[in-house]
């Protein structure tokens, strides 16, 4: 009986090496038909336990555990566990590993262990490790920690000077945090599987974690890279594929609002699709027909600038294929009605526009047409209740009235011209029916009197039956 058992073991220490490699026996199968709270002993430096460890206590003493070299741990139950608690009396333990159950997080860090080699959770709920978890064992060479929760890494972790590779497959990582550190290029993270690694957060979700960090570290140099967008912030808010499939295209978006610029920069990251410019003092929109880094933005936030016309883009690409223009609190006092539109009804991208708060004139005629425009795209322009011309009132000391476009009558704005015309048509009707009235009395007069004097009928009274 001795004897087996010694043999065992010098076979075990000598395949010990390789045992990730090949053996398929150190693993969970079947856990969930086992008692929980029991352990298998498969020989004497192999234990396999089911369950809450802690309520192992009795079976422990029954066997040495200074002699444990390998210990699996099958379905923990609890969320929370305590590397030291677990740990005491295991002295000569060489492999870890941790399969399925609730474990979500180590309290405390791991205590000093000498011969601890290899530590393999998979299949938990594991979500976040404190960098220093593994610091203290101080001979771990791998890690595996595959299919279990964790998101994040805020800092590298703490590993010995002989750690060797990390698996980290199977876990939903947040790319939106920055994770760079896990795949740099120096490799000092040790990450073997780092080509798998998936982000599933809601901006990358199923992109590879190395293509949205490459792509996170580029536009990161792209704006440092360029004085006017030094100031500005530019992020990737999505990776999307190309239509043929074959290839990523990232998504940039560059925020210069609030940065005092007096100009739009004349340089954007390719692929940048949304451009925040609100509150500065941009008055001049020419960019955006002569500018090439911007035909491909396709919403552009101005509000709350100087601009005073865009005429400019009449007739050009840009207006034609927007999907969000701002314009809100600009300067406005007109606008070419029918080239925008023109624009408009051959624009199948655009979902909002915003016209509010800016000083259109009120005037007959364009008022009209804007009033026209704001009421057939009232699904686009978002702001309809905010535009309003200003009136001049001249009778009453050049004070400027607010007319609410969408209220407006015909009557508010053209009021002048509308009454003239009425008067004048009116009185040269006057002057008609006058002068018909007179001529049926002066025929009157001139039938009677042929009549008395010469008895003759007048022509139509001759042709009446
Ligand atoms: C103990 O069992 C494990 C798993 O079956 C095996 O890999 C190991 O070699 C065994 N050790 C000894 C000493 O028999
Ligand atoms: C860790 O455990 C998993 C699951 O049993 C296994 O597939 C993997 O090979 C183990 N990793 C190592 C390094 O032993
Ligand atoms: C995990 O927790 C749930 C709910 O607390 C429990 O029903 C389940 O049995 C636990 N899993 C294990 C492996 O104990
Ligand atoms: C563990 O993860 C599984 C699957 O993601 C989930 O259903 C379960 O509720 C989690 N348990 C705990 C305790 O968080
Ligand atoms: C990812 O991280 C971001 C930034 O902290 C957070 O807002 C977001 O909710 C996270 N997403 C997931 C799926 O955890
Ligand atoms: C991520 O953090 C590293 C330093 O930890 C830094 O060098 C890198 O520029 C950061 N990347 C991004 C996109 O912020
Ligand atoms: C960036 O901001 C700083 C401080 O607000 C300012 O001094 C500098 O001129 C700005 N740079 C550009 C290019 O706008
Ligand atoms: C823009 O996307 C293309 C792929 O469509 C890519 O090759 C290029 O590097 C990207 N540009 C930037 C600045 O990321
Ligand atoms: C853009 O930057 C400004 C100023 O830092 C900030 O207030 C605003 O929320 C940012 N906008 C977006 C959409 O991130
Ligand atoms: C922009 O408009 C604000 C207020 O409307 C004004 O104070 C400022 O002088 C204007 N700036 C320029 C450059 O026109
Ligand atoms: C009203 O404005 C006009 C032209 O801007 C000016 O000639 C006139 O004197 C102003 N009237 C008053 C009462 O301020």
């Amino acid at each position: 009986m001795f004897s087996k058992y010694y043999f065992v073991i010098v076979w075990f220490s000598i395949s010990l090496q390789s045992y990730y490699v090949e053996n398929k026996v150190i693993s969970c199968e079947d856990w969930e038909n086992e008692v929980g709270g029991s352990c298998k002993s498969q020989n004497s430096t192999f234990i396999k336990c089911f369950g809450d460890f802690n309520t192992q206590v009795k079976w422990h003493r029954r066997i040495e555990l200074e002699n444990v070299e390998i210990l699996l741990i099958c379905g923990y139950p609890r969320r929370k566990m305590n590397p030291s608690t677990l740990l005491t009396g295991f002295n000569r333990i060489n492999l870890l590993q941790i399969e399925y159950g609730n474990l979500t997080e180590f309290q405390g860090n791991f205590p000093r262990m000498n011969n601890l080699e290899t530590v393999n959770i998979t299949w938990t709920n594991l979500s976040e490790l404190k960098p220093s978890v593994f610091s203290n064992v101080v001979n771990l060479k791998y890690l595996d920690l595959r299919y279990n929760s964790l998101n994040l890494f805020e800092r590298p972790l703490e590993l010995s000077k002989t750690f060797q590779k990390m698996h980290l497959t199977g876990n939903p990582w947040n790319c939106t945090y920055n994770l760079s550190w896990l795949v740099n290029e120096r490799d000092e993270s040790n990450v073997a599987d780092k080509d798998e690694l998936l982000c599933t957060d809601s901006a990358y979700s199923g992109r590879h974690l190395i293509t949205v960090i490459f792509y996170l570290q580029k536009i990161k140099y792209e704006c440092e890279g360029h004085e006017e967008l030094r100031n500005c912030s530019c992020t990737m808010h999505y990776i999307h594929k190309s239509d043929d499939g074959k290839s990523l295209i990232p998504i940039y978006s560059v925020n210069c609002s609030y940065r005092h610029f007096h100009n739009f920069p004349s340089y954007l990251p390719s692929n940048t699709t949304i451009f925040y410019a609100s509150g500065n003092q941009i008055s001049d929109v020419r960019t955006l027909r002569n500018n090439e880094h911007y035909t491909n933005v396709v919403d552009i936030y101005l509000d709350n600038n100087n601009v005073t016309s865009i005429d400019v883009l009449e007739a050009g690409y840009w207006l034609r294929h927007f999907r969000v223009f701002n314009l809100n609190g600009n300067q406005l006092t007109k606008l070419p009605v029918y080239a925008l539109d023109n624009a408009l009804e051959n624009n199948n991208n655009a979902i909002s526009l915003y016209l509010g708060n800016n000083p259109w004139i009120c005037e007959c005629k364009f008022t009209m047409r804007l009033r026209e425009i704001v009421m057939k795209y009232s699904k686009i322009i978002m702001d309809s209740n905010d535009v309003s011309c200003n009136y001049v009132d001249e009778n009453e000391g050049n004070q400027t009235r607010k007319f609410k476009v969408l209220q407006i009558d015909r009557g508010d704005v053209c009021t002048i011209h509308v009454v003239e015309s009425r008067f004048q048509s009116l009185d040269i009707l006057n002057i008609i029916l006058s002068i018909l009235i007179l001529f049926v009395f002066v025929k009157l007069a001139y039938d009677y009197y042929h009549y008395k004097n010469y008895g003759r009928l007048p022509w139509i009274v001759t042709k009446l039956p």
